[in-house]
């Protein structure tokens, strides 16, 4: 048997065997459970994989595993605990995804960059992230979320922090977030975490929406009892709720109770929403898309 050298990831020693070779993203994922990083294009191509090598992003399917021993490897598991990482929640707070396949990636090239720059600019955050695709076409989002994370930095200071410090400083960013990006219809209040993370009668959808009529899908017409999964009453299931809400200012958000992967898919839904409404495009936003 081959003599094991040892990687450090996410600050734990682990030996690798030598043989056979394997990429670094073998290992990560296979043999550590560390599914975070992707295999996206197994060429490097793509940065679903990224990772990060003594503080360097690199895309883990084109390294061997051999090239990480006596270095250390970051992975987005290693980052913070639950996903508290400035980078982490400026994505999820600026809904800076989609699908979120090559998500992980993406936060760590954003991670590397804020590393070197404190303030980037968006020149410097597209050439920074530019090894990192987004098939959802989130590129804008991505770009306020990478804004936001310096923004949050520079308040808290490095990642680390007391968790209380942590807190008040998002909850103190999201409000200055909103009133910064206040253009009309160009942010809409979120939820802290994302409904298919959270239990139904956990989520806090109706907490960030002004006071309103609901209208909810009925789900016992919404199985898949029928093929392509329509249900008895001739609907899609939608095992995650699905409703709409009109606010008394006439903005309409609907909820798809649905996650897809796909390409604009956000911005269509809002097009037929407001279409079959016959509301303003401006005043419709879809989620849960
Ligand atoms: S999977 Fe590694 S770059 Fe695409």
């Amino acid at each position: 048997m081959a003599d094991a050298s040892v990687i450090t990831v996410d600050g734990v020693v682990r030996p690798v065997s030598p043989e056979p070779p394997r990429s670094l993203l073998s290992i990560l994922c296979d043999e550590l459970g560390l599914t975070g990083a992707k295999l996206g294009c197994g060429e490097g191509e793509c940065g679903a994989c990224t990772v990060l090598v003594d503080g360097q992003p690199v895309k883990s399917c084109h390294v061997y595993a051999t090239e990480a021993i006596g270095r250390s490897v970051t992975t987005i598991e290693g980052l913070a605990p639950g996903g508290a990482h400035p980078v982490q929640r400026a994505f999820v707070e600026e809904g800076a995804f989609q699908c979120g396949y090559r998500t992980p990636g993406l936060v760590m090239s954003a991670v590397a960059l804020l590393g070197r720059v404190a303030d980037p600019d968006d020149a410097e955050i597209t050439d920074a992230l530019s090894g990192n695709l987004c098939r959802c076409g989130t590129y804008p989002r991505i770009r306020r979320a990478v804004h936001r994370a310096a923004r949050l930095t520079a308040r808290e200071g490095a990642p680390g922090g007391t968790p209380g410090t942590a807190a008040e400083a998002q909850a103190a960013d999201w409000t200055d977030g909103r009133a910064a990006d206040s253009a009309p219809g160009s942010e809409h209040p979120r939820p802290q975490r994302p409904w298919d993370l959270v239990e139904p009668e956990e989520r806090d959808w109706f907490a960030v929406l002004p006071d309103g009529l609901v209208v909810a899908w009925d789900p016992r017409t919404a199985g898949p009892a029928g093929a392509g999964g329509h249900g008895a009453g001739g609907g899609w299931g939608t095992g995650g709720g699905a409703w709409l809400h009109a606010a008394a200012d006439g903005r309409v958000t609907a909820f798809t109770g649905k996650v897809n992967l796909g390409q604009d898919n956000r911005t269509a839904l809002s097009l037929l929403v407001a279409d079959e409404l016959r509301v303003p495009r401006s005043a419709s936003a879809t989620t849960g898309a």
